[in-house]
């Protein structure tokens, strides 16, 4: 079968022909049709992962069609069009994954290829209403802000809640579970074709992080937030603070643009802020989240879809933060 192979630290993409995965008892073939990119995939291509092994087919996220199990597991999955679940062994507490956590596509093989394999367990139907790079848009980027949002950002409908990076794949799907939770949403955005964008999905306005007063403009916009998800850190993160409600939550999974700067505390403690880390999430969340899906008929926000062997050109597009949405590999 064709991949893409993460070969070396000079030589991060490689499209070649490798062996078509074998399987191992409990475990499915999937034919993907589509796959799609994650940050991840950026920063492991450029050595900024941990965990990194050569050689290892990239990719997290995929749709496809089930073609054969292994030895034990339901035939009945056989010509099924399903979605995967790559937050394999999440573990047995709903607060924090456990040891055994990983991720598809480093260190098992991943979705940038014609074929993955996956145990059954995370094999989920696939959205009829969705194309099938649509449907592969979802999974990484959708379970991390779904968790962040309802089980770690408690959101609620009253609530007012700032997406930063709206242009990010989390970010997009932050917004469009938001809008579909009735929760009131404004973004942060470098561009301002981004914002209008997040505005045709439901969000109310946004402002510029470049501006160097972004944060008295989204102040004078919308007054307080109840819930931040930021991915991005860096300088912008110390500005949350004070444009929080008291009580708010503000949840974090990246630092696309650094790490934590310092911050006003006492601001911090006396609105009782709450600052929580999140990590992808369980299978429950999963199913949630493709219920959400389903309820609302969203429809995923591709940005540009690459043929398989170009993946190099989509990471490269990633890397530059020119998209909204998310950037799919179109396989079979
Ligand atoms: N821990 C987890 O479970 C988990 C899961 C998924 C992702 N992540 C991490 O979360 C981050 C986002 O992932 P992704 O796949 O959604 O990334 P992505 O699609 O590549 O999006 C990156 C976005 O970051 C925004 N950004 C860049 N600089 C910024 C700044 N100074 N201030 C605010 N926003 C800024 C940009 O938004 P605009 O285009 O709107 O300017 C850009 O589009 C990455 O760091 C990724 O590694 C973690």
């Amino acid at each position: 079968m064709k991949a893409i192979v993460l070969e070396s630290a000079e030589n991060p993409i490689v499209y070649k022909e490798v062996e078509i995965p074998t399987l191992a008892p409990g475990e499915v073939l999937v034919q993907l049709k589509a796959a799609a990119l994650n940050r991840r995939d950026y920063w492991i291509t450029v050595g900024k992962y941990a965990g990194i092994k050569y050689p290892s087919i990239l990719g997290s996220d995929g749709a496809g069609i089930v073609t054969a199990v292994g030895e034990g597991t339901d035939a009945a999955w056989i010509g099924k069009e399903v979605i995967i679940n790559p937050s394999h062994d999440y573990g047995d507490s709903n607060d924090f994954q456990g040891k055994d956590f990983k991720i598809l596509g480093l260190p098992e093989d991943g979705t940038f290829a014609e074929y993955v394999k996956t145990p059954a367990q995370y094999l989920h139907p696939k959205p009829a209403h969705l194309t099938w790079e649509q449907a592969a848009a979802i999974p990484l980027a959708g379970l991390t802000a779904y968790r962040a949002l309802f089980t770690k950002g408690k959101l609620k409908a009253a609530d007012k809640v700032l997406i930063v990076g709206a242009g990010s794949g989390t970010g997009s799907f932050a917004i469009q579970w938001a809008i579909a939770a009735g929760a009131t949403v404004y973004v942060t955005s470098g561009s301002a074709d981004k914002i209008e964008l997040a505005k045709s999905l439901g969000a109310i306005d946004g402002v510029n992080y470049k501006d160097a007063d972004w944060d008295k403009q989204l102040q004078q916009l919308a007054g307080g937030f109840d819930v931040v998800i930021d991915s991005a850190l860096g300088e912008g993160f110390a500005k949350l603070p004070d444009i929080c409600n008291p009580g708010a939550r503000i949840v974090t999974f990246g630092g696309t643009a650094g790490d934590f700067p310092a911050f006003n505390a006492r601001r911090f403690f006396y609105k009782q802020l709450q600052l929580l880390g999140s990590m992808m999430g369980t299978t429950d969340e999963f199913d949630a989240m493709l219920t959400l899906i389903d309820k609302h008929q969203i429809v995923p926000v591709v940005d540009e879809v690459f043929p398989l062997e170009q993946a190099a050109a989509a990471i490269a597009k990633m890397e530059k933060s020119n998209q909204f949405g998310k950037i799919v590999l179109k396989v079979g």
